[in-house]
């Protein structure tokens, strides 16, 4: 079975009657299968794609066009909706984060002493700790749109193919101010072990590292990864400020949770240390799911149940949907909610 990233772009190819790209993606496809030694698929495709009429014939380009614009490319556009000052960051992480807003906010004043704001960051750790949400609120503190990498749509097995729609993206981004978010920077690395042609491999890293060396410094570059290891060294080095953003610690955890307990307006019968214990989250986007699922039961309930109870309730539900032991086991049947 062919990739579905690759599936899934040759159906948005062919409604938007991109012929180019329905012949690229095809072709990739067909290499895919050929890599798979499914090689009957793959003679079939290729023999679909002589029928078709090359759409250089008419003397028009045979490039994959690159929807960039649009959004259905290569990147997503967002306008950023969150705060730094929402998020729980690290005291060293928030000062790097301000040095950057500022250094970005007054490049005049670097530009007049001969220097250049940074703007290259990447963020390390864990899953559920922030980076996306930091990349967002960076972008949301200098009013700038957030342009979010799809990997679907710019890392195909098609040789070549990877390199170019790279440089495209990059050719589009630099187009305005902007903050540029690489998601999972490492898939570049990873992909590179699904390509055979080794030359190839040369060809998308160092298109990735020319980039890099020529984005302006009005346009934000945020990478991040889970997994810091896998990422080429050359690569690495060309990132000016690199943040980790672990798993939050209990006094951390502890302090999220108050916060979150004043937003309701209700008595949660629990310290925010015991609800914590109870509910014991991985990561700040487990706690935020946790309260959001109090949020949403809290209005469908309407008032029939008093939000203690409500709560009792949420965390036994809690516990045996993430197999985690229940605080009290005479809680009340969570279907009662
Ligand atoms: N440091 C934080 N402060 C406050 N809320 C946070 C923090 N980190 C994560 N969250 C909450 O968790 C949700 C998920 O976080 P986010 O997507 O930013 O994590 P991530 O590090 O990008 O995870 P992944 O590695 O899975 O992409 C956010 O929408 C936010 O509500
Ligand atoms: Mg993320």
């Amino acid at each position: 079975m062919a990739r579905s990233d690759l599936i899934i772009d040759l159906v948005k190819a062919g409604i938007s009657g991109d012929q180019g790209s329905v012949r690229v993606t095809a072709e990739a496809i067909a290499a895919d299968e050929r890599q798979k030694k499914h090689t009957g698929v793959a003679d079939r495709i290729a023999k679909a794609l002589v029928a078709t009429p090359k759409p250089g014939a008419n003397g028009k380009s045979t490039q994959p066009a690159m929807r960039l614009k649009d959004g259905s490319g290569g990147i997503q556009r967002k306008e950023p909706d969150r705060s730094i000052d929402s998020l729980f960051l690290e005291r060293q992480t928030r000062i790097a984060c301000s040095e950057l807003i500022e250094e970005q906010q007054r490049a005049d004043v670097l530009r007049a002493h001969g220097l250049e704001p940074r703007h290259r960051l990447m963020l390390v750790g864990p899953p559920g700790n922030g980076k996306t949400s930091l990349a967002e609120s960076l972008a949301y503190e200098l009013a700038l749109p957030l342009f979010v990498v799809r990997y679907d749509a710019i890392i195909t097995s098609y040789l070549g193919d990877t390199a170019t729609r790279l440089r495209r993206l990059f050719d589009f981004v630099k187009t305005e101010p902007c903050v540029l978010f690489f998601d999972e920077f490492d898939a570049i690395g990873k992909e590179r072990g699904d390509v055979h042609e080794t030359g190839e491999i040369k060809r998308v890293v160092t298109t990735l590292l020319l980039q890099l060396d020529d984005l302006p410094s009005y346009c934000v570059l945020v990478g991040a990864t889970n997994h810091p290891e896998l990422l080429d060294r050359a690569t690495w080095r060309r990132f000016e400020i690199r943040l980790e953003l672990s798993k939050p610690n209990d006094d951390q955890m502890i302090e999220f949770f108050a916060q979150k307990m004043k937003d309701f307006n209700g008595n949660f019968g629990f310290t925010a240390k015991r609800l914590r214990s109870a509910v014991d989250p991985k990561n700040f986007s487990e706690a935020e799911d946790f309260f959001m699922d109090i949020h949403r039961r809290h209005a469908l309930a309407q008032g029939a149940i008093t939000f203690r109870t409500l709560v009792k309730d949420r965390v036994s539900a809690w516990a045996s949907q993430h197999g985690r032991i229940t605080l009290d086991d005479r809680s009340t049947d969570p279907s009662a909610v």
